[in-house]
């Protein structure tokens, strides 16, 4: 158990550190451009508002009260049934499997920091395919990146979540917003900056069916960081009366502005330099090296910037990500922290190595099952199933099985009149939402 605690600033930090990563900036445009744009966009901030809100602060919650891993929250806060419970709280384990594909990207974004100190794709054809060339053929570069990011990521576990969490977001999460901004204000010079406002605004409805539901609400918990008790774990050491209202709130709304703002600014340059928004999970790396070519020399330093800024925003999201299980391994075994932490590692490495080879011209085959290959698969079944099943558990437990009058002690002040809609939300509109796309998921709708 960590003694250290959070502040509020520090925990605010901590969690949109969780938060904003590679979901934000790799991730949202793509599944966006992928998806047909506006409608996509509308049902994922639909969801961010009506069900992130809720269970975001329910997660607080329950770590705040339950101050351990989330094994131990769940079996401490429920009031009967503890050892039923229980169960709920593996929902961390979930991390290892996104870890697994998540510790891929973050070494493509390494390979990126280091190729742009050299020359640049000077269009976004030749950004494609030099990304598809790695993607497809250079196993070695994506396995040698890809241990770098373990072995980085395994050492700031190591080294103990607080304080290098800490002193690392103060730094990168200005810098990162601040190049982005940079970015933005650059788009929006461009002619082709208002076709990525329609784009990303403006619903076309005949595009939408089950899988973008699915595909929008399970991005809208990847991207806060629910439904795996990462938030749950970095808020048991959140200090006391500390206003977890507030924190909810500040956490989803970085986290919400930074994507709709990454995406714009991507949506115009791939527009500007004639390509097309469904690029599939090379987006990123196919729309900025061009982009950032055409700016001369001073594009080389912002690409560096850029990727390692992004780099960093994925190594925070990562620690978060590994974290919960670590603090159970911890908690309830009395492992130790390094050796929990490469216990962990080692799963999410491994995984991660068959990810890579599942997208390799040769693996491939064996490695794709109906319509997905395994990276494919990893980023499908936890985004769109894992994290909302879970997300419905814990509005259950808080909604229905914890003890009402704990959580209005903590919430009632800060909230207010608030408290009731809240709760309401917490117990029907979040459990009702999700299950109803889980139901058209399996096809029952
Ligand atoms: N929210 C992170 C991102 O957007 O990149 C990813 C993530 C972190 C997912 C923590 C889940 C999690 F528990």
């Amino acid at each position: 158990m960590e003694i250290a605690r959070f502040s509020r600033i520090g925990f605010i930090l901590a969690a949109a550190g969780s938060a904003v990563g590679l979901g934000n900036i790799w991730k949202f445009p793509y599944v966006t451009g992928e998806n047909g744009g506006g409608a996509f966009v509308l049902i994922y901030l639909l969801t961010v508002v009506l069900i992130g809100f809720s269970i975001m602060l329910a997660e607080i919650l329950m770590g705040y009260l339950g101050r351990q891993d989330t094994v131990t929250a769940f079996e401490k806060l429920a009031p009967k049934n503890k050892g039923a419970w229980k169960f709920a709280g593996f929902q961390s384990f979930t991390g290892l499997t996104i870890m697994s594909f998540y510790s891929v990207v973050v070494g493509w974004i390494f390979h990126y920091v280091v190729t742009s100190f050299s020359a640049l794709p000077s269009t976004v054809a030749e950004a494609e395919a030099s990304f598809m060339s790695m993607l497809q053929t250079d196993a070695l570069t994506q396995i040698f990146y890809h241990t770098l990011a373990f072995i980085f990521i395994t050492f700031i576990i190591v080294k103990g979540v607080k304080k290098g969490i800490e002193n690392l977001n103060l730094v990168l999460m200005p810098t990162l917003m601040l190049i982005l901004l940079g970015l933005f204000f650059y788009a929006t010079t461009m002619d082709a900056f208002a076709q990525a406002v329609d784009f990303m605004f403006n619903p076309k409805w005949e595009k939408v069916n089950s899988h973008t539901f699915i595909t929008a609400i399970g991005h809208a918990f990847f991207t806060l960081s629910l439904g795996m008790g990462a938030i749950m774990t970095y808020s048991a050491s959140l200090e006391k009366d500390s206003s977890l209202v507030k924190s909810a709130f500040w956490v989803i709304f970085l986290d919400t502005t930074i994507a709709i703002v990454a995406g714009l600014t991507l949506f115009t340059f791939l527009y500007q330099y004639d390509s097309h928004p469904a690029q599939g999970p090379g987006l990123v790396f196919i729309s900025l090296p061009a982009a950032f070519y055409a700016m001369g020399a001073i594009g080389n330093i912002i690409a560096v910037l850029f990727f390692s800024a992004l780099a960093f925003a994925g190594v925070t999201s990562s620690v978060s990500i590994v974290e919960p299980m670590v603090q159970y391994f911890i908690d309830r075994f009395k492992w130790s922290r390094l050796k929990a932490a490469l216990a962990m590692g080692s799963f999410f490495y491994l995984l991660g190595l068959v990810a890579i080879l599942s997208n390799i011209e040769g693996f491939k085959d064996v490695l794709t099952f109906g319509s997905k290959n395994l990276f494919d698969w990893l980023d499908f079944v936890t985004a769109s199933i894992l994290l909302p099943v879970a997300g419905v558990a814990v509005s259950i437990f808080v909604g229905f099985v914890m003890d009402k009058q704990k959580i209005e002690a903590v919430l009632k002040p800060q909230l207010g009149s608030a408290f009731e809609a809240w709760y309401f939300s917490l117990r029907y509109i979040a459990p009702i939402g999700l299950f109803i796309v889980m139901l058209s998921l399996v096809g029952i709708i």
